[in-house]
């Protein structure tokens, strides 16, 4: 006798929980959506940056860049979410991008963050917020380590990673501060 077969409901697809946008609330009371990048950010990586103070662009990329060239952006954008992710803060009736962050590993078990928000929206929390996110994807993608590269004089940054209550080590590294984070 055929085995009998047995009709199973489809197991419901797995949300995975990098696709929801998350709402969080800034400092000064407004809503924003942390949401994963898309590759058609790209464009609005390019606008952001020309938005961005000439401070907070050599905070962020060390040099004093005129332009984010639109290849790197695609990049940027274009991530895998296990060794390579970014999410972004957007308002939530434009989606236009106002804050990045982001980690990239190229070895086992660690990945560079680094995190940049436009100037009229710094210190509401929103960096914060992404590296909450960041960490928790990190560690299920079995990030143990977080490094950052930081100019000694971001006291933005370097506040953040005091106050974000993961154990740290800090060295100098030439002209930069190396942050260690461990999410383990
Ligand atoms: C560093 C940076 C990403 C922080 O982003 P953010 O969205 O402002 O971060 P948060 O609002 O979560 O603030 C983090 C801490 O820095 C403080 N802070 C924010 N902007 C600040 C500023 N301009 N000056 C001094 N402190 C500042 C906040 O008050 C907060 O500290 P607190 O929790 O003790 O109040 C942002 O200032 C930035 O984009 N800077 C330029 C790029 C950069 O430095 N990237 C880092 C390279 S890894």
């Amino acid at each position: 006798m055929e085995p009998q077969t047995q009709e199973r409901p489809a197991a419901p697809p797995r949300v995975r929980e990098v696709d929801q946008p998350v709402p969080f609330t800034l400092r000064d009371g407004r809503t924003m959506l942390l949401r994963r990048i898309r590759p058609d950010d790209a464009e609005d990586l390019v606008e952001g940056f020309r938005m961005l103070s000439p401070r907070s662009v050599r905070m962020r990329f060390f040099s004093p860049m005129r332009e984010l060239d639109p290849r790197f952006a695609r990049r940027l954008a274009d991530v895998d979410f296990v060794s390579r992710a970014a999410f972004v803060a957007t308002f939530p009736d434009d989606d236009q991008v106002r804050a990045v962050g982001r980690y990239e590993s190229d070895s086992p078990g660690v990945a560079e963050v680094a995190f940049v928000t436009l100037d009229e929206l710094q210190g509401q929390g929103i960096a914060s917020a992404m590296l909450e996110r960041l960490v928790d994807l990190a560690r299920s993608n079995g990030i143990r380590t977080f490094v950052a590269y930081v100019l000694p004089e971001n006291a933005a940054m370097l506040n953040l990673f005091r106050r974000c209550g993961l154990p740290r080590r800090i060295r100098r590294d030439g002209e930069l501060i190396r942050v260690e984070l461990d999410l383990s």
